[in-house]
């Protein structure tokens, strides 16, 4: 066994376990009821129960799993080919890419959740370019480091721009879809969300996890919550996400399943939602023997928009639970790494 590296060992309490719960997993969720076709609005009669399946899954697990969700398997496939062949490059090249203090967009090999290095390396693009609203920041905010989202694309693989920018499009596609079916689900009009993604800051990241010498002692990501609004992840077929289970506070497992992709409430629609729906914690268990890919699409919201409980789930019974948040001030106080700021529990009223 190698030597281990302090960075990257976890607590003895947030350490894997060596046996896996995969038995009862995350809700698979059919999609072949939805239809791209019809852009507006979904014909509700004709997906009742799908709308109840996504209802009941956001609220028991804040995960689920979609298949036949009609993102084009190519797509899927020229990423992830790009993304191999991107993190095979020498370290020389992908640090030609770099994100730095001030561009927080591309490749980072360094990566810590509360303060434990990562076993893994990314690569994190923009889907937009997000238009940045100074006046998001407080007049008295003596912190000057401000924050810029500029993709830089490597010149290696030829493909890789083409490829993010393709897949982008569709998976983008999916999760707008999936906002619909959350809305319903909530007994909103479908379109409820849309208004709130016209100038977006959503990006893609991929997730490089190399084999881990001491993989029973670190994490490729260690445990944490998305701050964003609903994630669409691809995992391939190695597996190693685990999702906390609500009901007894268990790490499950995600098992993969083949052109499938995972879904998950973020801390936006927690609020949104005054807490019908909770943003779930997971994490990334890594093995000693395969390297693992994955790519998660982060669906946020654009820079100027107040998150807060909406008023149509409201009365007095189910008084709102939190105090309204800016999202680019909560992003950029998460950038910083001050969770004090950033957590959604620290909204609550
Ligand atoms: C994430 O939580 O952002 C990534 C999870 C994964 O790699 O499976
Ligand atoms: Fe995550």
């Amino acid at each position: 066994m190698g030597e281990v590296d302090a960075a990257f060992v976890q607590a003895p309490e947030h350490r894997p376990k060596s046996s896996v719960i995969v038995a009862e997993g995350i809700p698979l969720i059919d999609l072949s009821p939805i239809n791209y076709q019809i852009e507006d609005t979904i014909p509700v009669s004709s997906i009742q129960s799908l709308i109840k399946e996504i209802g009941s899954a956001c609220k028991e697990w804040g995960f689920f799993q979609v298949i036949n969700h009609k993102v084009p398997l190519a797509k899927r496939e020229k990423i992830e080919e790009a993304a191999r062949k991107f993190f095979a490059l020498s370290l020389e090249e992908k640090l030609k890419v770099r994100r730095d203090a001030v561009n927080v967009l591309g490749y980072f090999e360094a990566e810590h959740t509360k303060n434990v290095r990562d076993w893994k390396e990314i690569y994190d693009f923009n889907v937009l370019q997000p238009t940045f609203i100074p006046s998001l920041v407080d007049s008295d905010d003596e912190q000057t480091v401000w924050f810029k989202w500029d993709n830089r694309w490597p010149h290696n693989p030829p493909e890789f721009k083409e490829a993010c920018q393709e897949y982008a499009q569709e998976v983008e596609k999916l999760a707008y879809k999936l906002m619909e079916l959350v809305a319903l689900s909530l007994g909103l009009v479908p379109n409820r969300f849309r208004s709130y993604f016209t100038h977006n800051t959503s990006n893609i990241r991929l997730n490089h996890y190399p084999p881990c010498p001491y993989p029973h002692m670190a994490l490729g990501l260690g445990r944490h919550k998305d701050t964003g609004v609903l994630t669409v992840l691809a995992q391939d077929e190695v597996g190693g996400l685990e999702v906390r289970r609500k009901s007894d506070g268990e790490w499950i497992r995600v098992k993969p399943i083949f052109n499938s992709f995972i879904i998950n409430v973020g801390d936006m629609i927690q609020v949104w939602s005054n807490d019908a729906y909770e943003s779930v914690e997971h994490r990334v268990v890594v093995n000693s023997e395969k390297d693992r890919f994955s790519i998660p699409f982060f669906l946020k919201p654009a820079l100027y928009t107040d998150v807060m409980p909406l008023e149509e789930l409201l009365d007095d019974k189910n008084p709102p639970k939190y105090r309204p948040v800016n999202w680019g001030k909560f992003r950029i106080a998460r950038m910083r790494s001050n969770f004090v700021k950033s957590n959604v529990e620290n909204l609550q009223i």
